[in-house]
């Protein structure tokens, strides 16, 4: 590899410094303004919403050099994956896409190829691709998005592959332009990186040392989005509940959310909860303010000790339960989880206490996985001698009792009615779709009128995975 690269480095992923995390504004050198006129981009992105949100930011810096976007990679100029790494099926598709790829740019080698997000920070990947996809132009990691603009730019002059990817934690750059989704509901970083180091997660490694976003940065951002009409945010992290504890003495993800309250926007939501971080006064705020939703996604992963316990989750069962308990006594509140099959050395028993605390808490619903051993992490070196035909009948079994608890906890909500955020025309013919509080699909009937407001929709019929309703006038 080239001289002045910049490989990923597990070593250095793996260090939490002490050094205060530098804070600097997003900044677009000149000659880099209009390289995109007449040109156009493709994106696809994987992963989880700070994934999702990451594109926004691509999109957003796209576009302000002038390129506009386009659906069909085969029109693109340049194509941009924006990768995950949770797990090996993420990795595949990933790989699958840079196959199809090899085979347009051997039509067109003007085509500009990069590729950026979880993926990129891994040793591995790197060395793969610096071997077999050298057609990719170049490779940036999640620290520095911001370099996108620079690196492209360099591209278009030198075709050679260029890596740089930087394994130690970023700085946090502000006002990186943006193009959201949706004009109705936003994402708002609130905190980067993780420092749980869960033993079967590469996250702490792909997205580095835990750091705070400044609330007054937050709260500047969601009185913006208010302006501009959006109807909800969602505060992201990988583990919003440790929100300020790298950066202030004494003020956390409760008195962020106190604070974003009083900007009036009518939802707020937050992503995803550690339960070990969640205070008796987080509880209190969601149940003392409307516009912060009765919603909260609790990862369980596990309802075994040991397994638990060998996963690094800091809980145990009872506690977990403990926790469920306060949450629940909030009236009318939704709770979601997520769980991993097949941890190595999980047996039948281990598997069976997960049922048995899925039997207890009776999840609204759940995302469901089959463990993956990812690069580098400890649980990777554990061995691992359930088969994949049992970690399969696992999963099937387990997602049979949590789509049996959805249905019923659904089925509470019959010729009810409830707000649902109505944001566009569902696949199923004439009706509107949106979603509940509680984060619950509802397809209604109802006019396009109603698109982007908050609606009162009756449920008239209730399934596992979405609702249907009618709007009252
Ligand atoms: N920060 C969140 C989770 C982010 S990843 C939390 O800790 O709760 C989303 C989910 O992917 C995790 O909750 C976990 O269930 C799953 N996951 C993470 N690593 C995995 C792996 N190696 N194999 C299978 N599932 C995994
Ligand atoms: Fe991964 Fe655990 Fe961090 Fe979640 S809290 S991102 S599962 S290490
Ligand atoms: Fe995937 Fe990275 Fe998110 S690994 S789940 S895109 S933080």
């Amino acid at each position: 590899m080239g001289d002045n690269m910049q490989i990923p480095n597990y070593e250095k992923a793996r260090k939490r410094s002490k050094e205060e995390t530098l804070i600097r504004d997003f900044n677009l050198e000149d000659n880099c303004l209009n390289i995109g006129i007449n040109k156009k981009f493709f994106l696809k992105t994987y992963g989880c919403q700070m994934n999702e949100h990451d594109s926004e930011n691509i999109r957003g810096m796209l576009e302000t050099m002038g390129f506009k976007e386009t659906e069909t990679m085969e029109d693109a100029q340049f194509i941009i994956l924006n990768t995950c790494s949770i797990r090996e099926n993420a990795h595949n598709k990933a790989f699958g896409m840079l196959g199809r790829i090899k085979h347009l740019k051997e039509e067109h080698p003007d085509i500009i190829v990069a590729l950026c997000g979880c993926m990129a920070q891994e040793e591995g990947v790197v060395a793969e691709i610096s071997k077999k996809y050298k057609f990719v132009n170049f490779v940036f990691g999640t620290h520095n998005l911001d370099d996108l603009p620079k690196l492209l730019n360099n591209s278009l002059r030198d075709k050679k592959l260029n890596i740089e990817v930087y394994s130690k934690e970023g700085d946090i750059v502000e006002n990186i332009p943006v193009v959201r989704e949706s004009k109705y509901k936003a994402y708002v970083n609130i905190i980067y990186g993780c420092d749980k180091f869960c033993t079967y997660c590469i996250v702490p490694y792909t997205r580095g040392k835990q750091r705070s976003r400044r609330k007054e940065d937050i709260l500047k951002e969601v009185k913006e989005l208010v302006k501009d009409g959006y109807q909800e945010i969602t505060l992201l992290g990988q583990n919003v509940n440790a929100y300020g504890k790298d950066l202030y003495d004494d003020y956390g993800l409760a008195d962020l959310l106190v604070e974003v309250s009083k900007t009036n926007i009518p939802r707020i939501r937050f992503l995803t909860s550690h339960p070990w971080d969640f205070s008796d006064k987080l509880i209190e705020v969601i149940r003392d303010h409307d516009n912060i939703v009765n919603f909260v996604h609790l990862p369980i992963q596990s309802g075994n000790n040991r397994i638990l316990k060998l996963m690094g989750r800091r809980y145990t069962r009872e506690s977990y339960k403990e926790l469920y308990d306060k949450l629940r006594s909030i009236p009318n509140i939704s709770i979601t989880t997520d769980i991993i099959v097949g941890f190595p050395g999980e047996t039948e028993e281990e598997f069976n206490d997960t049922l048995d605390i899925v039997n207890y808490c009776k999840f609204d619903s759940a995302f469901t996985f089959i463990y993956s051993p990812r690069e580098n992490t400890p649980a990777s070196k554990l061995k691992d001698d359930i088969t994949l035909k049992e970690k399969e009948e696992r999963l099937y079994k387990l997602n049979e009792l949590i789509n049996d608890y959805s249905l019923k906890s659904n089925k509470k909500m019959l010729n009810k009615t409830y707000d649902v955020l109505a944001e566009g025309i569902s696949t199923k013919e004439g009706k509107l779709f949106g979603y509940t509080e509680t984060n619950k699909l509802v397809n209604f009937t109802g006019d396009e009128d109603n698109i982007g407001k908050i609606v009162k929709v009756k449920i008239t019929d209730a399934k596992s995975f979405s609702l249907d309703g009618e709007l009252v006038e």
